[in-house]
């Protein structure tokens, strides 16, 4: 029986599948069944970082199997405050709680944030996100949500989310107020179309959150882990967080999530509060220490370096192709192409694998691209031939 008939009768039908079997990877690569080879561009949707079957990270893994997997939260775990360490050193002196996935990671600082301001004042529990945003599939991550097409049939979700619109310092000072009890920012909106917040707007919000004694907290789901050609992408504005949450890249496919605030609001917490069976157990964890071993200056260098070929190359593009490209945003290696209402995002993805490359979708009508940062020169210049030949093409218009 095919793989699509077989899906049909035992998967619950939530994914809709390019027409790829993987089977196996390899740094920037992956191999379907047939042994053909694509040149990946998605990174498992920003988690393979470090590239596929990476050598370092499995050595790590393999040792840490070969020792042991999981104990549970019952116990102490070295692992664990080795990896809130090295997570502290890249960003501020802070303290972790670890889970799954980036969901997960969020419940907890939204729990966290709740907590919080219920601890200061009676009526203190709403919290400010932003149109646009995506903060996970959970009933209180999609709750915080700012896209109706992932709230919807799920009502009711749950109550007191603000909705303003980013970078709207306008709207942000007018629902800005005592009973707010954090305000939950993605540096770039990655799921919403690689939109990147302004300088103005991070400040005001840091301002306001300070003023109205609210948690500050960025969702470095996606732009965490030296994606934007920083350790996180809250570096890339002059301010710092209450707290900020990762997952995808962290475990470089092994799945674990984190939720990273300061001292002092950790401090307000109680054991019994919060939880999880699997979070941060060895195997999740010695994954995640070995790439932030990995991740450093020298990478995010790179990083910096092949953001700027990239932007090099794709204007070329957008200047020979002015109607079909919109916009081009590239920070870091997180890069959305803009393209016309004209296009569906969907055929080009589509056009893409039939030349071998696997490519994302964002927003409206962006395409995404989210390299492992073991992709070189080369593989940015086939990847644009391969773009030129496709929008030459036109079939695709
Ligand atoms: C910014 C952001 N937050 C949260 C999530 C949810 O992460 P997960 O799918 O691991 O639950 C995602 C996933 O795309 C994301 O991009």
């Amino acid at each position: 029986m095919e793989i699509k008939e077989l899906e049909k009768e035992w998967l619950i039908p939530f994914y809709d599948r390019f027409n790829i079997t993987i089977k196996k990877g390899k740094k920037h690569y992956v191999f379907d069944e047939k042994g053909k080879k694509y040149l990946d561009f998605a990174s498992g949707i920003a988690v393979v970082n470090f590239g596929h079957a990476n050598r370092k990270i499995n050595n790590a893994i393999k040792k840490q199997i070969d020792s042991i997997t999981h104990a549970s939260n019952l116990y102490y775990n070295k692992l664990q405050i080795e990896l809130a360490k090295k997570i502290s050193e890249k960003s501020f002196k802070a303290k972790v709680f670890f889970c799954n996935s980036g969901a997960e990671a969020n419940e907890a600082a939204i729990k966290v944030a709740r907590l919080y301001g219920n601890s200061k004042k009676a009526g203190k529990n709403k919290i400010i996100a932003l149109y646009n945003s995506f903060h996970g599939r959970t009933i209180a991550t999609i709750s915080m949500t700012g896209q109706e097409k992932y709230k919807k049939g799920f009502e009711p979700l749950l109550e007191n989310f603000i909705f303003i619109e980013a970078n709207n310092v306008k709207q942000l000072e007018e629902n800005f107020n005592e009973e707010i009890c954090a305000i939950f920012l993605e540096a770039i909106q990655g799921e919403g179309g690689i939109n990147k917040l302004t300088d103005n707007f991070v400040k005001k919000a840091r301002e306001l959150a300070t003023k109205f004694d609210a948690l500050l907290i960025f969702d470095e789901v996606q732009t965490g882990i030296g994606r934007t050609g920083k350790y996180f992408g809250y570096q890339n504005f002059d301010i710092l967080p209450d707290g900020f949450t990762l997952a995808k890249g962290l475990g470089n496919g092994v799945p674990i999530g984190a939720f990273v605030v300061k001292p002092e609001i950790a401090d307000m917490m109680k054991s019994g509060l919060h939880a999880s069976t699997f979070g941060g157990n060895f195997l999740a964890c010695a994954s995640a220490l070995k790439v932030l071993d990995m991740l450093d200056e020298k990478i995010l260098k790179k990083i910096n370096y092949l953001s700027e070929i990239f932007k090099m190359e794709l204007e070329k593009i957008k200047q020979k192709f002015p109607k079909i490209i919109k916009e081009i945003r590239i920070y870091g290696l997180m890069i959305g192409i803009e393209l016309s209402d004209k296009l569906e995002v969907k055929d080009i993805i589509n056009k893409f694998i039939s030349k071998n490359i696997l490519t994302l979708r964002a927003g409206q009508n962006v395409l995404r691209l989210l390299p492992p940062f073991t992709i070189g020169e080369k593989e940015i210049l086939d990847f644009c031939n391969v773009f030129e030949d496709i929008l030459k093409d036109g079939e695709v218009l």
